[in-house]
């Protein structure tokens, strides 16, 4: 424990970790004249499937318009059911609603927050499709388990790996592991391009369907015609979207990659602190990291026991006024107005709804000092004594 700082900080959820590497990529890209999925995006795709050891990525604007491209070309659309787990961010279930399907909403395992494989086959119906395990906060879903289960029913499996990227399951990579893995490149996910996603996958139907899907359905991509010693005319014989990726982010990406395994090492050498430094901190139960995984720590996500510790909306309050941002731990999907109001969706998941009431996230970056963390320790501490 480093001495408290007395001065007031000001300490964010999460900072990208980015140079003049990134800016200069940036910029190098903009000077290129070609600025738009074209040489930088196949570079950065290439270097992310060599990466995780697949044969494919695809690149796309964001991880909710991976999983909506994922699901349309494993083969789910209307009068289709996904199977999800509520506790997670709304993108999962709505890339769902997006590709014309019903999502499904499943209970999660208590300790890793991830959907618990042992609720999933009561939820398949004839009209189950496919199942999107979520790799919660970076923790990787127990993979094998919902792999199986999909083997046994038929059913497509498309992993929402959002906060994942560089995580592992089993000593595999996530994003080798499941037939299709969607990955989020937001400012809070391990590395980022600002926005941005990708499909990684080793099925060549999927990445050359999603490749064509993401550019408005065009039969030739703009790269290959723009390579082309003859006049290509493309065709357009789906309906498409435009998901495409900026060669300025791609730039950008590329020079994240290289940084991943240093973002990584900090935040698990930080994530360690935090577990020793609130042990003994009676009232909170800090992060479960079952054996077969390694965590990105897209945050650290303590458990608040109500009986003991003051409110979590108090404990928030109390962090902010100390310059301390936290979040609420993910929230329950099916409780939102969208799906509760709107959709009339009725399910009781008992294990979520405790779960989005008493988990909160604490900072965690790359450059986050020794000095900061104390600092929010301290005042964590201190807000947690109930009135
Ligand atoms: C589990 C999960 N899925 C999907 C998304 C959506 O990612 P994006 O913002 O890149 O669309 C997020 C982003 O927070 C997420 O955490």
């Amino acid at each position: 424990m480093t001495t408290v700082s007395s001065a007031k900080m000001n300490i964010p959820i999460t900072k990208p970790y980015m140079d003049e590497a990134e800016a200069e990529a940036a910029a190098q890209a903009i000077r290129s004249g070609w600025i738009v999925q074209g040489p930088l995006v196949q570079a950065f795709e290439k270097a992310v499937a060599a990466r995780l050891g697949v044969a494919h990525a695809v690149a796309v604007t964001n991880c909710t318009s991976a999983l909506h491209l994922a699901l349309v070309c494993s083969g789910v659309g209307p009068g289709d059911e996904v199977i999800v787990p509520s506790f997670s961010f709304i993108a999962t279930a709505n890339a769902v609603l997006h590709a014309g399907a019903t999502p499904v909403f499943v209970d999660i395992d208590p300790r890793t927050y991830n959907i618990d494989p042992a609720l999933i086959e009561a939820a398949i119906t004839p009209r189950t499709k496919a199942i999107i395990p979520v790799d919660q906060i970076g923790l990787s879903a127990d993979l094998d388990a919902v792999l199986e289960i999909a083997a046994r029913y038929n059913l497509k499996v498309v992993e929402d790996a959002a906060p994942a990227m560089g995580a592992t399951y089993k000593g595999r990579p996530v994003g080798s592991v499941s037939p299709v893995t969607c990955f989020s490149f937001h400012p809070r996910k391990s590395i980022s391009t600002g926005e941005g996603g990708i499909i990684a996958t080793n099925s060549d139907q999927v990445a050359e369907q999603a490749r064509v899907l993401r550019a408005h359905g065009a039969s030739v991509s703009d790269l290959v015609r723009h390579n082309s010693t003859k006049v290509v005319i493309e065709e357009y014989a789906e309906l498409g979207y435009n998901y495409r990726m900026t060669d300025i982010q791609a730039a950008v990406g590329t020079e994240q990659l290289k940084k991943l395994d240093y973002i990584l090492a900090r935040r698990r050498e930080m994530a360690k602190r935090y577990d020793s430094l609130l042990a003994s901190v009676e009232g909170i139960t800090t992060p479960f990291v079952p054996d077969y995984a390694v965590h990105t720590y897209q945050s650290y996500a303590i458990r608040l026991d109500p009986e003991v510790v003051a409110p979590r909306e108090i404990v928030m309050e109390r962090m902010l006024a100390q310059g301390v941002a936290t979040r609420r731990g993910v929230m329950a999907i099916h409780e939102e107005p969208l799906y509760k109001e709107k959709r009339q969706v009725q399910v009781s998941l008992p294990v979520t709804e405790q779960a989005t009431r008493q988990t909160l996230l604490l900072p965690l970056y790359t450059t986050f000092s020794e000095v900061e963390q104390d600092y929010v320790v301290e005042h964590l501490k201190t807000a947690l004594v109930k009135d």
